[in-house]
């Protein structure tokens, strides 16, 4: 179902009025310095439009994962410095994100201004979705827009509870995401291919499956690789393996076959003698991993393989690297990988997460239609599940 957004709203409904928009500001820190703003900035057309149309646009969002209650090092105030940057002008940061000082600066606002409210998950309600809590975040505002995608798949009271109150809307990175992942999945370019690398067939079974319905090539690649060669009764040396998986591994490869999907694995490893960037390497048969040695990237046949395999692509997902890219001579596998999508003529849709971080560190961010802006929650959409931030605004 087709969910309202900001653009079913006007200047003369927004015009004074309080909104309350949901982002995801979970950037990664050093320190207090911000390593990649691309969540912050992706957030902008909706910041934009808000403000321009006369709102006095309430900012909120989680940072990171904090468990105690206020600690500086999870505080907001390094996103409301580059949002003062970006904006040219000045985001408040709120000393709380609730209770009478916010109430205070909320009915300071003039239209158009921009208040940043302080970590939401400083309150262990938030993740509760407590009525209460969402209750009072809730009494903030006129109206709620989420744009947090990437926290679209947690039914928080910042991202759920607060629509029970207040009439909720769609924000333009979310329409954005909604978009590319629902033409991709219910429409798609053929051929339709996914790769689908990580470590784990564990934490991948959801989107294996639901890939097997829809795509024509399924290319596997990562450490979930070593659980499909056990299950065809090969040796994997000491690659990551998970013997409890091998029933699924099974049941995945007998389903693409029932399914008529074309699923590839790599025909040849790079391997090392050790998980480090200075371990002795050599490429060898899947077949023929010796004792000892362990699979860290895919090798150059199965390169050639899958880069081809792309070329003809109509619609290319990516979830997850096919190698420990994060350690250079591990890394050419999906460095090759990234570079066949960007020079593909596929639609190319990257998942958040490890793939989007390859994509950064491969330099091509631009050659690509879509770099989603969550992991967990691109994820989620790709098993088919209904994103509970989503599913909570109001219908078209
Ligand atoms: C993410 O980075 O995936 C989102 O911001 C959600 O964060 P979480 O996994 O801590 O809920």
């Amino acid at each position: 179902m087709a969910k309202k957004s900001i653009k079913d709203l006007q200047k003369k409904d927004l015009e004074g009025k309080k909104v309350l928009m949901r982002a995801d500001f979970n950037v990664p820190l050093d320190g207090t310095t911000i390593t990649d703003d691309s969540r912050i900035t992706e957030t902008l057309p909706s910041i934009k439009y808000l403000i321009s149309n006369g709102a006095k646009l309430i900012l909120v969002s989680h940072l990171g994962r904090p468990k105690n209650g206020p600690t500086p090092e999870f505080s907001m105030a390094p996103v409301a410095k580059r949002l003062t940057e970006i904006l040219k002008q000045e985001v408040k940061l709120a000393p709380d994100c609730i209770g009478d000082k916010v109430k205070t600066l909320v009915n300071g606002m003039k239209n158009g201004d921009v208040l940043l409210l302080e970590n939401v998950r400083f309150y262990k309600e938030e993740e509760k979705n407590d009525p209460e809590f969402a209750k009072k975040l809730a009494s903030l505002a006129d109206i709620y827009v989420n744009d947090a995608f990437g926290t679209a798949h947690r039914a928080h009271a910042s991202t759920e509870g607060v629509t029970h109150t207040l009439p909720a809307y769609a924000g333009l990175l979310i329409e954005k995401e909604l978009t590319y992942f629902g033409k991709a999945l219910s429409e798609p370019k053929r051929p339709f291919v996914a790769i689908i690398g990580g470590s784990k067939v564990s934490s991948k079974i959801e989107v294996l499956k639901s890939m097997l319905d829809k795509v024509d090539t399924l290319l596997i690649g990562g450490g979930m690789s070593y659980t499909f060669y056990k299950a065809l009764g090969y040796n994997v040396g000491k690659s990551i393996c998970e013997v409890d998986y091998i029933e699924t591994a099974k049941e995945i490869m007998s389903l693409a076959k029932e399914k008529n999907v074309e699923l590839l694995l790599p025909t040849d490893i790079l391997v090392a003698d050790d998980f480090s960037a200075d371990a002795k390497t050599k490429v060898v048969d899947f077949k023929a991993i010796p004792d000892g040695w362990e699979g860290l990237d895919i090798g150059p046949k199965s390169i050639e393989t899958y880069v081809n395999v792309i070329k003809k692509a109509g619609t290319v997902i990516w979830n997850g690297p096919v190698g420990v890219f994060e350690i250079d001579q591990f890394a050419k596998g999906t460095f090759a990988i990234a570079k066949a999508l960007a020079d593909g003529k596929a639609i190319s849709i990257i998942g958040g997460g490890d793939s989007a971080a390859a994509i950064k560190k491969a330099g091509l961010v631009d050659k690509i239609d879509h770099i989603s802006t969550g992991g967990g929650a691109s994820l989620e959409l790709l098993e088919g599940k209904i994103l509970p931030g989503i599913s909570a605004l109001l219908d078209k």
